[in-house]
């Protein structure tokens, strides 16, 4: 899989707790689970949860992660949206989305506009959603920003050839637009600068690299591998002398099923 957001650490895990307030968890559907919102929900007094992921690979890695954790009424399901009978009749009382819309295309392409109406009878109560503000489609004007930018197309290139599919983010303003469609009520939105770190930039980069060796094109290859590393040294020092390559937003959205 491609290219995962950094989340800055637990901070919007939060805000969505925040937004939950004294309002009980109940039954959680972790509509795309990875290890960060699973860690998180761990920590969270729920009455059971249901993890879906798209990769059995993912699943793999999630119960890793689980160990000991998981108590008898809670489930790990690889499956996929676009399955009608995926968790069907079921209702939760919360369900996170967390940047589950732009890893869709790696696994629906172009189902992203069905994906909340998909989720509505699915929802009893409150549906979170975490994402991430597109920037791979547009340049940036500070020396951090377009570095990034300079990153993420990389990284996507690399992808692309490799024949893989790249994330496909979407707007803040996309989804509040579908979820009203889907026929749910937005009680909150949220955006947040996000400062990328060394962590990003190695991962995003190491990403290219492994995705390289596959290229037929030896020489292609070879000019690419250079250029990763020169944008990586030109990262690493600017990362360093600003403390970070602050760049774009996340965004938390709290919808009510309406
Ligand atoms: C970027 S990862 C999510 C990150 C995760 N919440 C975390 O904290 O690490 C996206 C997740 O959504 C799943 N996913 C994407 N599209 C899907 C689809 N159409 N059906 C089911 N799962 C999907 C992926 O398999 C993966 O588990």
């Amino acid at each position: 899989m491609s290219a995962l957001p950094i989340h800055t650490g637990s901070r919007l895990f939060q805000v969505v707790a925040d937004m939950q307030g004294g309002l009980p968890w109940g039954h959680v559907l972790d509509a795309g689970t990875g290890r960060g919102s699973m860690n998180w929900l761990l920590s969270l007094p729920t009455d059971s949860w249901t993890a879906i992921t798209g990769a059995q690979s993912m699943a793999e890695q999630v119960r890793r992660e689980l160990g000991e954790r998981q108590r008898p009424q809670d489930r790990l399901v690889v499956g996929n949206w676009t399955d009608t009978q995926l968790l069907q009749g079921e209702q939760f009382d919360t369900v996170l989305a967390d940047y589950l819309l732009g890893a869709m295309d790696g696994f629906a392409p172009y189902a992203q506009d069905q994906l909340f109406a998909r989720l509505r009878p699915l929802t009893g109560q409150r549906l979170y959603i975490i994402g991430l503000e597109p920037y791979v489609p547009y340049s940036a004007d500070e020396p951090a920003g377009a570095l990034v930018v300079e990153i993420g197309r990389l990284r996507d290139a690399c992808l692309l050839l490799a024949g893989e599919r790249p994330y496909r983010e979407y707007p803040m303003d996309w989804v509040l637009r579908h979820l009203r469609q889907a026929g749910f009520r937005c009680l909150d939105a949220q955006r947040f600068g996000i400062r990328y770190g060394e962590r990003f930039i190695h991962g995003q980069l190491d990403m290219c690299t492994q995705r390289l060796r596959r290229l037929q094109d030896r020489n292609l290859a070879l000019a690419l591998s250079e250029h990763v590393e020169t944008l990586r040294r030109r990262a690493l020092a600017l990362c360093q002398a600003e403390g970070g390559l602050r760049h774009g937003h996340d965004y938390v959205i709290c919808a009510q099923a309406a």
